[in-house]
């Protein structure tokens, strides 16, 4: 989809930012350029819509050079999403999500139509937040705007220099996750720049570390973090690789214990009774659509009434594909031993518990399943049991 033919780019002043770099990168994949700054990533994505033109060298988009196409056009191909976001901020935000579409000619009713579509699939409510200013809204919002903005004409290519580079970690985080989900949706070829690793092996097919204007290493993340191909990226990977697995590895539903699960308008003496038979000292409580409520110990159960009257709101949750980090650093969070896991933070269906012992399983799995090639779920962990009985 996107090739880069042996580009190099020396400024004026002779700085050679990107130096004979040649690139592939397939239809719907998702790329992170990473490297520390001044590394020539954001010379290589301005080189894609043409802000920027090469010294030497030729890229070609879907087999077509792109210095035969006029930069407009190209650019309509292209959407651009940078870190100050650079909204309009005498717009609305509805407005702004529609720029692209607005340019381009759509009738305002369809652009509009447009843009609250994105706004919805970007996770802001178009019908709340779709008539605000960007003053009104937070960092991450603002990001999301800015995703949806540059999906609006639905371009195939989408270039992303650092888009939430200035947000803070948890909020970041939760912006990277959204991102893949949508990605998922919507199946564009994704480059997208970062100078944060973790950040890169988390959302890219692949990943390119950059050094000084060229590729060090190009390869999926868990094949970087695992055999980094020269010293340069050993040292921009890391010591703690192994570590920072945990943020690559999502959760699966194989991963979760199934605890004591009881119902908002159970008694709390039934509720009792199936604690003590099934030996736990807490369930999870959930509503009349099986979506996740909250938890109950027995030191509750004991009176008399529902467990509506006396269930806890649960802290400790997160969405099924999550990664372990988050799993992890949500545990220390709450000082939680366990936590919740749930389909889609929009339904809330409770899914199961993932407890440290498990997360820990999680992980090495993860790592055999790599070393393997195949699947999670099919790697067998040694226990206790087995080394004790062989
Ligand atoms: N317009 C320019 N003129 C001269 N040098 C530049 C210009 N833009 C960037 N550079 C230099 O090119 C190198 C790569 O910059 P850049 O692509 O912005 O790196 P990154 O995005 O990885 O931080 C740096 O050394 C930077 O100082
Ligand atoms: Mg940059």
């Amino acid at each position: 989809m996107i090739r880069f033919e042996h580009v190099t780019k020396r400024y004026p002043d002779g700085t050679t930012a990107v130096d004979d770099l040649s690139l592939e990168v397939g239809a719907g994949e998702l790329v992170t350029l990473v490297g520390p700054s001044g590394c020539g990533k954001t010379t290589t994505m301005k080189m894609v819509n043409r802000l920027i033109e090469p010294t030497e060298g030729r890229i070609f988009m879907d087999g077509e050079d792109i210095s035969t196409v006029d930069p407009v056009q190209l650019r309509r191909r292209i959407g651009y999403v940078i870190q100050q976001v650079g909204l309009f901020p005498h717009k609305t935000i509805l407005e702004n999500t529609a720029t692209v579409p607005h340019l381009l000619g759509w009738p305002r009713g369809k652009s509009r139509e447009r843009a609250a579509e994105l706004l919805d699939l970007v996770g802001l409510d178009p019908s709340v937040h779709g008539d605000r200013y960007p003053e009104q809204l937070s960092g991450g919002q603002r990001q999301r705007v800015g995703v949806a903005r540059a999906l609006a004409a639905d371009p195939p290519v989408l270039l992303m220099d650092e888009p939430f580079g200035a947000v803070d970690p948890v909020v970041r985080e939760h912006l990277q996750n959204e991102f893949l989900k949508l990605q998922a949706a919507v199946n564009k070829t994704v480059l997208f720049v970062t100078h944060d690793i973790e950040e890169a092996v988390r959302l890219g097919d692949r990943i390119a570390v950059y050094g000084q204007g060229t590729i060090e290493q190009f390869d999926a993340p868990a094949a970087v973090l695992g055999a980094p191909a020269t010293p340069y990226v050993a040292d921009f990977v890391g010591a703690d690789r192994g570590l920072k697995r945990l943020s690559v590895t999502p959760i699966e539903e194989g991963d979760l214990e199934q605890p004591p699960v009881l119902h908002l308008d159970d008694q709390l003496r039934t509720a009792a009774a199936k604690l003590s038979k099934e030996g736990a000292r807490w369930a999870v409580v959930l509503d009349g659509d099986d979506n996740l409520h909250g938890w109950i110990s027995t030191e509750q159960t004991g009176s008399s009434g529902t467990v509506r009257e006396h269930a806890r709101r649960m802290e400790a949750w997160l969405p099924v594909g999550a990664s372990l980090k988050q799993a992890f650093s949500t545990m220390l969070q709450h000082d939680a031993g366990w936590i919740a896991v749930i389909d889609r933070e929009e339904t809330g269906r409770f899914l199961g518990v993932l407890t440290p012992a498990r997360l820990h399983e999680a992980l090495r799995r993860s790592i055999d399943a790599d070393a393997h090639a195949i699947p999670r779920t099919e790697v067998e962990l040694e226990t206790v049991a087995q080394i004790a009985a062989s």
